[in-house]
């Protein structure tokens, strides 16, 4: 299953403008994603309380225009509204002394985030829908309110989990990647990098990128990455090339059980990136389609429910991942601290 009681990346925000409203399947959920007139962003269940049409389907009225003073949702059906915070706020049908406390109907609203162009939703438990966060969104360090300046979104048909550990896993490198761009076969070298655990992941502490990888050189400098990956599914590339940085996040969303979401996004401080930018999503949008042609291909086998390995020190990521999640899961069953059972440690491998 999902992990519950955690933000997702769920849209970029330029998706968004005001007066937009948007449907996606989040976590196997329906959620209608909009942004008032004021420019606030909203999450609510896309499925009326009514009789179960959804709201994104409808109109958006903003402060001035809906009536009673809050940006509203008609539902297309038989125009019940319903505030952005999910609470009704008007049954068109009611006459006077047909006596109801429309107030009391709620639409399940999600807490959102938009911070640094990226919006993020809180996928709560059932049981605690109406408690507040406990945690706020992942940001990206040294990038305070910054505008993403390169997206790339991507959808793998695959479960979350194949999905991450695709991504993080250090081996497939010059086989899946193999370009004159980025990897050869030959290059595969040992490679030794010290982890350390974060509040929510393990981070490969700062160490000068491999010197197999090629994309790093044209950023000069002597550059120097730190990767950290935090549950769901986050990964976070901070990259130092001399005065200069550059950013990567790249965010795994489950639309459901069979359909994961990938969305790669870049920040940078150096100017000739811009320049560049229509190559750059040439070669991301490749990166990204040699993963997911991968993971679609894993599915061949998949279906099969065969056993599966990971084996040392390569799919140790992997591995953590998985003892992260039931960790997470765990405290979550048992309203308990999250502990995080990763210790410090250099992994070694070969790619
Ligand atoms: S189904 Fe939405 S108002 Fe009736
Ligand atoms: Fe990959």
């Amino acid at each position: 299953m999902f992990l519950r009681d955690i933000w997702y990346f769920a849209v970029p925000g330029e998706r968004l403008k005001a007066g937009d409203m948007l449907h996606k399947t989040l976590l196997g959920e329906p959620v209608v994603l909009g942004r008032d007139a004021a420019g606030a962003v909203f999450a609510l269940r896309d499925i009326c309380p009514h009789r179960g049409v959804p709201l994104s389907a409808g109109k958006l009225y903003s402060d001035k225009t809906s009536g009673c003073g809050h940006a509203t949702l008609e539902c297309p059906y038989h125009g019940w509204k319903f505030r952005t915070d999910g609470v009704c706020a008007d049954i068109p049908s009611l006459v006077p002394g047909q006596d109801m406390d429309v107030e009391r109907i709620r639409v399940r609203s999600y807490p959102v985030r938009e911070i640094q162009g990226n919006i993020w939703i809180y996928m709560a438990d059932e049981r605690r829908a109406d408690a507040p966060p406990a945690h706020e969104p992942p940001v990206l360090p040294h990038f305070d309110g910054a505008r993403p300046g390169l997206r790339e979104t991507m959808i793998f048909d695959c479960h979350i989990d194949h999905a991450v550990i695709g991504l993080m896993d250090p081996a497939h490198g010059p086989f899946v990647h193999r370009s004159w761009w980025w990897r050869s076969t030959a290059s595969i070298h040992e490679k030794a990098k010290d982890f350390a655990p974060n509040p929510r992941g393990f981070t490969m502490v700062a160490h000068k990128p491999s010197s197999n990888s090629g994309a790093y050189k044209i950023l000069g400098g002597a550059p120097v990455t730190e990767i950290s990956f935090q549950l769901p599914g986050i990964r976070i590339e901070s990259i130092q090339a001399g005065k200069h940085r550059v950013c990567g996040l790249t965010s795994v969303t489950p639309l459901d059980e069979k359909r994961t979401e990938i969305t790669q996004t870049f920040y940078w401080t150096l100017p000739f990136l811009s320049v560049l930018k229509p190559v750059a999503r040439q070669f991301i949008r490749a990166f990204l389609k040699q993963d997911g042609d991968m993971v679609n291909l894993q599915q061949q086998g998949l279906k099969f429910e065969p056993g599966l390995m990971l084996i040392n020190d390569s799919d140790i990521q992997a591995k953590w991942y998985h003892r992260l999640k039931n960790e997470w899961a765990r405290a979550g069953e048992e309203g308990t601290p999250f502990v995080n059972p990763i210790e410090p440690v250099t992994l070694r491998w070969r790619s």
